[in-house]
């Protein structure tokens, strides 16, 4: 037994798999709870006192929302800045605009947004990634969409989008009319505003490099 070598020892894997075991069982809930703390959702004490919260809160639809280079983390995050009006309006309450995101989170399921958009890294990539698409500067004042809907704001121009694509093509790729209401319309722009507002750690990794749409042109 003296000449017998430890990594034939019964005993030694034993052991072994036992510290392996615990130390990852420990190690995934601690991330468990960790990633539970990074991504729940901020409220609006957060964002009127300034606290940044990796998901903020629905009434992040009251900020301009812009994208600024982070040098430490080698990305852009999202700047959350002045109050800007959304839908003529930037006093919708916690309530208001919960409800305003549950009604377009609620539309992008039913209409499948995602057969041919990518959300939050879900999806497909048939049409434009959607992450960030609140801040395509296609929609801003120096975009083509606002003169080509008629509408004098981003948001007034995607619901008029939503509600008839097939008038207002772009790509070589239309998107097709899903028969959306007015009110959809509304739910789904806060919704997409609200989902360019998440720190999603540079992702879509392309998005930076969109001409204009960091420093929140
Ligand atoms: C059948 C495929 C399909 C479905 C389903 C679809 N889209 Fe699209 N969408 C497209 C295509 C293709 C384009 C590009 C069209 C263009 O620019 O003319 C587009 C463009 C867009 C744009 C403009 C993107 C940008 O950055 O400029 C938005 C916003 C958008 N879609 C939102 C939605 C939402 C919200 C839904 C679900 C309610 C949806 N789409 C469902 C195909 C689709």
């Amino acid at each position: 037994m003296a000449n017998k070598s430890v990594w034939s020892d019964n005993r030694f894997w034993q052991r072994s798999a036992t510290w392996v075991t615990g130390f990852a069982s420990v190690l995934l809930i601690w991330l468990t709870f960790d990633t539970s703390a990074q991504i729940s959702m901020g409220d609006d004490a957060d964002l009127k006192n300034g606290v940044t919260k990796r998901v903020p809160g629905p009434t992040v639809i009251n900020y301009k929302i812009t994208y600024e280079m982070d040098a430490k983390r080698g990305h852009e995050v999202p700047v959350i800045g002045e109050k800007e009006k959304f839908f003529g309006r930037d006093d919708y309450s916690e309530e208001e605009a919960g409800a305003l995101l549950h009604l377009g989170k609620l539309g992008s399921q039913a209409k499948n947004c995602m057969d041919c958009h990518t959300l939050l890294g879900n999806g497909a990539y048939y049409a434009p990634d959607l992450t960030k698409s609140w801040l395509d500067p296609a929609w801003g004042p120096e975009g083509s969409m606002q003169s080509m809907t008629g509408k004098d704001t981003k948001e007034e121009a995607m619901a008029e989008f939503l509600q008839h694509p097939s008038q207002y093509p772009t790509h070589a790729r239309m998107m097709p009319n899903l028969g959306i209401t007015a009110a959809e319309a509304k739910g789904l722009v806060a919704f997409l505003k609200h989902m360019s507002s998440i720190d999603t750690n540079g992702f879509p990794r392309n998005f930076g490099k969109i001409q204009g749409a960091v420093h929140g042109k």
